[in-house]
């Protein structure tokens, strides 16, 4: 553990199939008006709208809503929360949903009171929010993001092209987050493979850097492995409440930034796939999915000896006969065929992307890396690779 660190991370969990037993309690410790916000529909067809609307009520809110998240939130729905939160005085935002209506939330709690354009204060410039902060609480019904335990907010800016993240300090966590793994059981297949490569993407991003001997890497590879495991049982029965538990889990610890501390990181993949999906709209995770593989396979001779031992330790590859180099590819052969296993999308064409739209991608993400600093003609490489 060579790089210093603090580490301080506020949000309660409340896991579990009793976890919305909490909420009352965890209500009662806030004013009256509550915004409630959620997506296009998936709580009212499930049923857990009406749950939390009888609790709400119980509690004695006054009620406000913001409905039709969309997934990959977008900052007009975010300022119209914003102004909502204004003009009712409202005093906790409870968000219930998947990572886009959590961090919507975040996203409508630093913004309502800016002075100035949030956009360009705060996602653009990076400015340190000056301005109250309106508490959120979440009730999570899909695992994937980590946004339930993080200070992440990513918003796509529809007009500007720009799907843009940024990392809140502990004060925008959201305050409480109720798990409840069978709340994801209607999680559709697909959301549910986009979520697990969600977090595996961002176990990987915080695991390839750095080839210090880091606690915080073994943390890494336990937890993808139980990932896969889980994962496998999940497909074959989205209904086991232990996998589901698992994963919901995984997702949690995986960007609660407990897998992160004391490491240089990566993050590439996730600024391409941002980008990828303020051009194409995808779920997150399998934009994730589509790009992961070229961008390893590109990076790789970088940084063999990780990629040698995450063939070994994640994928339980016998790497002692094999050179560097074919470890290193077994490893990532392992991790394409997890993506088909999920049933992911392996190019970004599947994705809506056409072939006009590569540079344009390309120039306008965020550069970085890990064992390789990309440039704006690497990350086009990356992207016709993933074409
Ligand atoms: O909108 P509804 O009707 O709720 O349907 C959603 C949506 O269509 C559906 N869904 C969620 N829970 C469900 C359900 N359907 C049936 N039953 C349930 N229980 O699933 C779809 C996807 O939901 P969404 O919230 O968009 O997915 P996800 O959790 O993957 O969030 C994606 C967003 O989070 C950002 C992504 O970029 C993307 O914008 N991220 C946030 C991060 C953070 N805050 O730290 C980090 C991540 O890397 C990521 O960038
Ligand atoms: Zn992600």
């Amino acid at each position: 553990m060579k790089i210093d660190f603090t580490y301080y991370n506020p949000t309660k969990i409340h896991f579990g199939k009793t976890a919305l037993e909490h909420l009352s309690p965890e209500l009662a410790n806030y004013g009256e008006t509550v915004l409630l916000v959620y997506g296009k529909g998936s709580i009212k067809k499930n049923g857990l709208y009406e749950r939390i609307i009888k609790i709400l009520n119980e509690s004695g809110k006054k009620v406000v809503e913001l409905a039709g998240i969309k997934s990959n939130p977008t900052y007009e729905q975010m300022l119209e929360g914003a102004r909502l939160v204004r003009e009712n005085s409202v005093d906790l935002i409870l968000a219930v949903g998947g990572g886009s209506v959590i961090d919507c939330a975040k996203g409508i709690s630093v913004s309502a009171y800016c002075k100035g354009d949030p956009w360009e204060r705060y996602w653009i410039n990076f400015e340190e929010v000056d301005n109250k902060i309106v508490p959120v609480g979440a009730v999570l019904t899909m695992a994937g993001t980590g946004s339930e335990m993080n200070g992440g907010s990513v918003i796509t800016n529809e007009e500007k092209k720009l799907k843009n993240g940024r990392v809140y300090p502990a004060n925008v966590y959201p305050k409480f987050s109720i798990l409840n793994p069978e709340y994801t059981y209607t999680v559709p297949k697909y959301q549910m493979s986009s979520g697990i490569f969600d977090t595996m993407s961002h176990l990987m991003e915080q695991y390839f850097s750095g080839d210090d001997d880091n606690t915080t890497d073994y943390l890494i590879e336990g937890v993808l492995r139980s990932l896969i495991h889980s994962a496998c049982i999940a497909l074959e029965n989205p209904e086991d409440y232990e996998a589901r538990s698992n994963i919901m889990w995984c997702a949690a610890i995986g960007l609660n930034t407990i897998t992160g501390l004391s490491k240089e990181q990566d993050w590439e993949v996730h600024m391409i796939e941002h980008q990828v999906g303020a051009y194409t709209d995808c779920a997150h995770g399998a934009g994730l999915a589509a790009i992961s593989v070229p961008y390893y396979k590109y990076i790789c001779g970088c940084g063999t000896n990780k990629f040698v031992r995450f063939a070994k330790n994640v994928w339980n590859i016998p790497v002692d006969s094999m050179t560097k180099e074919e470890a290193a590819a077994a490893g990532i052969e392992k991790l394409h065929q997890f993506i088909v296993k999920l049933g992911l999308p392996t190019s970004i064409r599947e994705l809506g992307a056409t072939e006009d739209m590569l540079p344009l991608i390309a120039n306008s993400t965020i550069q970085g890396g890990g064992y390789k600093q990309m440039t704006s003609e690497d990350i086009l490489k990356v992207l016709k690779a993933s074409y």
